[in-house]
């Protein structure tokens, strides 16, 4: 493990244990993110993106639980942390923007009270007036205006409520951010504006940012890597150019295939075929039902998450013999 990782996610498993049976959402999950990059997970709706914002935030609920692996957050596995040492690194350290942010506004509560509530855990030892500083600070980081403070959720357009929870999220400067489908309720111009805004706080405090969405056009501006999600496991990650370029797993393949022409514009729809239940998995690979590729090994032996080449990794029977052969 090199030392400028913020997060190194190993062998990950997180469960929703239902009366219908148990749900893989989050299967051996791998993930690193360096400091100050931009990473985009992209993956069909319950793939288990949300599912792993959430247990990097130290936030799986019941009926979910972690059932295996290690969250390291600048070293230290966040998922054996209590109730409030979790609480302490939450904002601090790493933040999220969670899914649907704009509707969990508080509605009779003004937005610097919002702000001011997400670090008032933290016993930074600072005065009310510090405090309506600081969110005033991170208003104008968010390219809003300080008054917008007194203002609530009501009084604010869509953008202006979604650059609010962006606020909340960085009032405390944490270094890695997981912004979870932060433009999905937007149209596109404000959608362009705020993600300038996340670009802009990102480079401004030197952050690492997980985006996560569905939007490729937007992943090709935004990230430097690319980590494609399928049925509850990691299928790649590679930089964005090879994720865009030269896709090694049939799912990234077929994702980048069925973009519309002229580069990387457009909505993500996914692909042919149906998801498996995340409940009741195929054997061998989880994938091996739609992939066109599919060969011997794949409906017997899960692939393994390897790089095959240089930074990208895959899970892929296609490429196991040729890595082996590579390193023989
Ligand atoms: N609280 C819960 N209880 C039971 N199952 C859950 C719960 N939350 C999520 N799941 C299941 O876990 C799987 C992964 O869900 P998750 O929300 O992580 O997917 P996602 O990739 O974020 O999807 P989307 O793109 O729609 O946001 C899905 O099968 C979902 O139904
Ligand atoms: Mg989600």
């Amino acid at each position: 493990m090199s030392n400028d990782l913020v997060l190194d996610i190993n062998d990950l498993d997180v469960q929703y244990y239902t009366d219908a049976g148990i749900v893989y959402a989050n299967n051996k999950v791998n993930l690193e993110l360096k400091a100050g990059e931009r990473l985009g997970l992209v993956g069909e709706s319950g793939s288990g993106k949300s599912t792993l914002a959430l247990a990097i935030l130290g936030m799986i609920k019941p009926p979910g639980g972690i059932a295996g692996g290690e969250i390291l957050l600048n070293g230290r596995d966040v998922t054996k942390l209590s109730e409030e040492e979790t609480r302490q690194v939450r904002g601090r350290e790493i933040s999220m923007i969670p899914q649907g942010a704009m509707n969990s506004l508080n509605p009779v509560m003004r937005v610097k009270d919002q702000i001011i509530d997400s670090m008032i855990d933290h016993e930074l030892g600072l005065s009310k007036a510090q405090m309506e500083e600081m969110a005033g600070d991170a208003l104008e980081a968010v390219e809003l205006n300080r008054n917008v403070g007194d203002m609530y959720p009501h009084e604010l357009s869509g953008g202006m409520k979604q650059r609010a929870c962006i606020a909340i999220a960085i009032a405390m400067k944490p270094k890695v951010i997981i912004a979870d489908e932060p433009t999905s309720a937007l149209d596109v111009v404000t959608q362009r504006q705020v993600m300038q805004t996340i670009r802009h706080i990102q480079s401004e405090m030197g952050a690492a940012v997980i985006l996560i969405g569905h939007d490729m056009g937007l992943m090709a501006q935004f990230v430097d890597r690319l980590a494609v999600m399928y049925a509850g496991q990691m299928s790649e990650v590679a930089p964005k150019q090879e994720a865009f370029r030269s896709p090694m797993h049939p799912y990234t393949q077929m994702l980048i295939e069925s973009l519309p022409k002229l580069a990387t514009k457009g909505e993500f729809h996914g692909i042919p075929g149906i998801t498996p239940l995340l409940r009741d998995l195929p054997p061998g690979c989880v994938f091996n039902p739609r992939c066109p590729q599919a060969f011997g090994p794949c409906t017997k032996i899960t692939p393994k998450f390897l790089e095959h080449r240089p930074n990208q990794w895959v899970a892929c029977h296609l490429y196991e013999n040729e890595s082996e052969k590579a390193r023989a």
